[in-house]
């Protein structure tokens, strides 16, 4: 079996009906202040990045009407979406959850957001909890 390393919390992944109420109630009841937004109109969201110490917080909303998000936020309201982990090979990371037999969502690593590359693992195969790996694309800070 291969050998992961999982570094930290990159960033928890949070739903939100509307971006821009969420970045604000974020910032004036926890004190914090959204650095980045950006979209993502192959993943069909919106995201905005929270920095709190060497992780994120990530706020998404769908953009499309067809967006697995918006279906989510049907489903579950605005909640915790997903967790991802830090790891230097993402690619390596899915094999190992792969070989394990984890149902992977992505068979290869992927473009993400600001130039990382992810790969998602199914909720089901981790405890209900929708499970990204990230890789930094040599960022400075991350
Ligand atoms: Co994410």
């Amino acid at each position: 079996m291969s050998r992961t390393v999982l570094r930290r919390i990159d960033h928890v992944g949070i739903a939100v009906h509307d971006l821009d109420q969420a970045i604000d109630l974020y910032e004036r009841r926890l004190g914090l202040k959204a650095m980045s937004r950006e979209r993502l109109e192959a993943e069909g969201v919106e995201v905005a990045m929270i920095p709190i110490g060497d992780s994120r917080i990530e706020l998404l909303t769908p953009l499309g009407a067809d967006s697995n998000l918006r279906k989510f936020l049907a489903d579950r309201g605005e909640a915790v979406h997903h967790v991802a982990y830090a790891t230097d090979d993402v690619a390596a990371g899915l094999r190992r959850a792969g070989e394990a037999g984890a149902q992977l969502i992505d068979q290869a690593a992927r473009p993400g957001a600001h130039g990382t590359r992810v790969g998602f693992i199914h909720p089901k195969s981790a405890c209900g909890v929708l499970t990204e790996l990230v890789e930094a694309d040599g960022h400075p800070g991350r």
